[in-house]
């Protein structure tokens, strides 16, 4: 069984990587310039027994999906899991965003998974039980003050994964997993107050790990979730229920 995890050199990335490792999934790590990084989650990987490679691309390259998925095919006949994780959250106001950003942000969540998705369909189709698994954000429902690219790029993820999961039925599953508040670079320029002030929001008292979210990932793409397909799982903390 093999694995694709998107942008898996840092964050919730990583621990998706490492989470399907120890699932016992050969993983396929991309990655865009954490190269060192990236080659340390293969290496930990590999030290499980499991296979690692290495894939880098720059996903807002529209040629990058083309590229990505001649390599995947190289490297082997299957593929069982993709994970749509790579992306950043820029800060930034409406007024200040150029439609540039608003293309930057599609590229990423939006076209660049479904062109990769299309490269990658035949081989997924080939799996005995493929999963798709797509990382949006609690913003694509609530909304961001400082990100409305981000925010936009996140809620068409939603559609996009449930068309695709009425499309690939029976074979492939499509989901998604939805996060929070979760401790990675993404929260680094943070203020200890707009920590604190994150915390106090959150019903379970605490930011998100990286590992909590990639243990929602890992269940989507196990057989314990044979059954389920075009669903959010809200990964947040209760952060929606107040
Ligand atoms: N952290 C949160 O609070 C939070 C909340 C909701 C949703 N999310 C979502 O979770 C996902 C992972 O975020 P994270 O918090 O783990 O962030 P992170 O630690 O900053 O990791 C982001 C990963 O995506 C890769 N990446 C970013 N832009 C890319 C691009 N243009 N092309 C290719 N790869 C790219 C990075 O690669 P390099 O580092 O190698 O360049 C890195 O591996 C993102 O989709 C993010 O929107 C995060």
């Amino acid at each position: 069984m093999r694995a694709l995890v998107t942008g898996a050199s840092q964050g919730i990335g990583r621990a998706t990587a490492e989470a399907l490792g120890a699932a016992g999934f050969d993983v396929v790590v991309h990655y865009r310039r954490h190269r060192e990084e990236a080659e340390r989650v293969a290496a930990a990987i590999r030290a499980t027994g499991r296979s690692a490679t290495l894939l880098p691309a720059d996903l807002e390259a529209p040629d990058a999906p083309a590229a990505m998925g001649a390599s995947v095919r190289a490297g082997g006949d299957s593929l069982d899991v993709l994970v749509h994780n790579a992306g950043e959250y820029p800060r930034q106001r409406f007024e200040e965003t150029t439609e540039a950003d608003f293309e930057r942000q599609l590229r990423v969540h939006l076209l660049a998974p479904a062109a990769l998705t299309r490269e990658l369909l035949p081989m997924l189709r080939r799996s005995p039980r493929a999963a798709v698994v797509f990382v949006t954000s609690v913003l694509a429902y609530t909304g961001s003050q400082r990100g409305s690219p981000y925010a936009a790029a996140k809620a068409a993820q939603l559609g996009f994964a449930r068309s695709l999961a009425l499309e690939l039925a029976p074979g492939i599953t499509v989901n998604l997993v939805a996060p929070g508040a979760v401790d990675t670079a993404v929260l680094a320029g943070d203020t200890p107050e707009r920590r604190r002030e994150r915390v106090r929001r959150i019903p379970l008292g605490r930011l998100g790990t990286p590992a909590d979210v990639a243990g929602a990932i890992a269940f989507l793409a196990s057989p314990a979730a044979r059954y389920i397909t075009g669903e959010t799982l809200q990964v947040n903390g209760g952060l929606r229920l107040g």
